[in-house]
């Protein structure tokens, strides 16, 4: 049912029930891809909140089902229609069921494929692109007219200040460490990724924006923020003196914000890497020591074509840059293996370059051609069994790293962030400064707080460790 009001716009009536009363419907939101995603995912809930629709966990029974979808590789495609599939089904059930179910598709593949999607699945009702949030109510009230609609331009207004704020009980139940977007977009174009065409150009927010955000979560009981952008780094919001803020002056700000303990940011990019940064790292505590810096591969002539923009030997200084800022720094990155012309020598400069820096994780991918992006149109494609084998070796070396930087752990003492009640009674479950999930038997009034332990026994998933604070271990010990 669809009404307008008093300013001419669509709006949306709930649904009336038999005794004439009103009730929510339900929204199912699900997330495909990145945490930008994730992010927008909770701000286009934030937005349809006070349209009267409920977030539900489960699609069958919800009115409104979006899939918030990812362009980033082919796979990620190909899991968006099946779930579109897997959705068509329920909504088939629903209307057995005498029930109407609305299907939107959002994020990255709306904005790359626009009405093409519901060309190729007739089921879907509704098309919304990256920046387009903001008019969700509108569009669905159009849907729910049995229009079929698509919304995939870069409109001119701010989606982020046109979308709702978070409210409070919402962030309260996303748990006691929030993402906020801070940057949108890339200019950067790599040879080989969508995310220019799907977020469009680079956006900063401006820091009074931010900082007001941070200060709502903070004040809803959230401990920490990351700081999210396609290239969180080339951050450049307006701050309040008109002049421009760089990634590293806007964590210097939101570390005076009471209650917020720890701070991250990603992703960045080795070119954005400036003084401002290092500075952070070297001066706020409250940063955490813990930087994702995707390289992609180790190989110069690689590098290049791919239009990095940086050679091996920057990223290393970059490295080193950050690690004479605070010498407990970890890294984690992401690597494409099989890229168009990389032969077996330009893959193991990337094990090379692995081993040089020694990260503590990675996210690795095989290339995979991304239609209407410069790499997918160049000769030398790799074979596909050529990628699968790189993929397993330089696996194989992260695994190793990767499990040698938790085992040094062993025995050392650590700031913990408690974060919420573990699987067994009596046990909180926290996060050490390097994303590292932690078990440490703790009473429940210390969720929200950051304590030191001590790692007893480093597990395959998590380390666990015991209170280092005696006082809390005793009392715990007799309750
Ligand atoms: N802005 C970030 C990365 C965003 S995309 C950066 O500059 O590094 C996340 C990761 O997906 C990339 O780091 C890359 O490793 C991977 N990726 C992007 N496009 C890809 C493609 N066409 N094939 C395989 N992996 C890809
Ligand atoms: Fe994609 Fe490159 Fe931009 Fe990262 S910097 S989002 S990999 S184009
Ligand atoms: Fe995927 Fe879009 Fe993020 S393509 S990785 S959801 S920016």
């Amino acid at each position: 049912m669809v009404s307008r009001d008093k300013s001419g716009h669509d709006r949306l009536d709930w649904t009336a029930t038999e005794n004439g009363m009103s009730k929510p419907r339900k929204v199912h939101i699900k997330s495909f891809g990145c945490q930008m995603n994730v992010y927008d995912s909770h701000r286009m809930a934030d937005t349809l909140a006070p349209e009267g629709f409920a977030e539900t966990a489960s699609p069958e029974d919800a009115d409104l089902v979006i899939l918030n979808t990812c362009h980033i590789r082919e796979k990620a495609v190909e899991k968006v229609y099946s779930e579109i599939g897997r959705i068509r089904e329920m909504k088939e059930a629903a209307a057995r069921d005498g029930r109407s179910m609305t299907i939107a598709v959002a994020g990255c593949v709306a904005q790359a494929e626009g009405k093409e999607i519901i060309r190729r699945a007739s089921a879907v009702d509704l098309v919304v692109g990256s920046q387009n949030y903001h008019r969700l109510p509108e569009m669905i009230a159009r849907a729910q007219r049995g229009d079929k609609v698509v919304d995939t331009e870069f409109p001119i207004e701010d989606k982020f200040e046109a979308l709702a704020e978070p409210r409070r009980e919402a962030i309260a139940k996303r748990g006691i460490s929030a993402f906020v977007t801070v940057q949108e977009g890339c200019d950067k174009f790599c040879t080989f990724c969508v995310v220019p065409y799907t977020r469009g150009t680079e956006v900063s927010r401006p820091v009074e924006k931010i900082v007001a955000e941070v200060e709502r979560l903070a004040d809803a009981g959230v401990r920490e923020v990351t700081l999210i952008g396609q290239n969180v780094n080339a951050y450049h919001g307006l701050d309040v003196d008109g002049t421009s803020a760089s990634l590293g002056k806007l964590l210097r700000r939101l570390s005076r914000v009471p209650g917020i303990l720890r701070l991250r940011y990603t992703t960045s990019h080795p070119r954005d890497m400036n003084e401002d940064l290092f500075a952070a790292h070297a001066g706020l505590p409250a940063l955490m020591p813990y930087v994702h810096l995707p390289v992609q591969s180790g190989s110069d002539g690689i590098l290049q074509a791919m239009n990095r923009r940086h050679t091996r030997r920057d990223y290393l200084q970059v490295i080193e840059r950050l690690r004479a800022a605070r010498n407990d720094l970890a890294f984690t990155s992401d690597f494409i293996v099989g890229f168009p012309g990389e032969t077996e020598v330009d893959f193991c400069e990337t094990l090379s370059l692995i081993e040089d820096v020694g990260f503590a994780g990675a996210y690795s991918f095989m290339y995979s051609a991304r239609p209407g992006t410069p790499a997918a149109d160049m000769d030398d494609q790799v074979p596909q069994d050529e990628k699968a084998e790189r993929l397993q070796r330089l696996q194989a070396v992260i695994t190793r790293h990767q499990r040698s930087f938790n085992a040094g752990f062993a025995g050392r003492g650590m700031d913990v962030l408690l974060e919420k009640p573990g699987r067994l009674p009596g046990q909180l479950v926290g996060r050490s400064p390097y994303l590292q999930a932690v078990q440490v038997m703790a009473p429940a009034n210390l969720i929200g707080s950051v304590r030191r332990v001590t790692v007893a026994e480093v597990g395959t998933n998590s380390l666990f460790a015991a209170l280092a604070d005696e006082n809390h271990a005793r009392a715990f010990a007799v309750t």
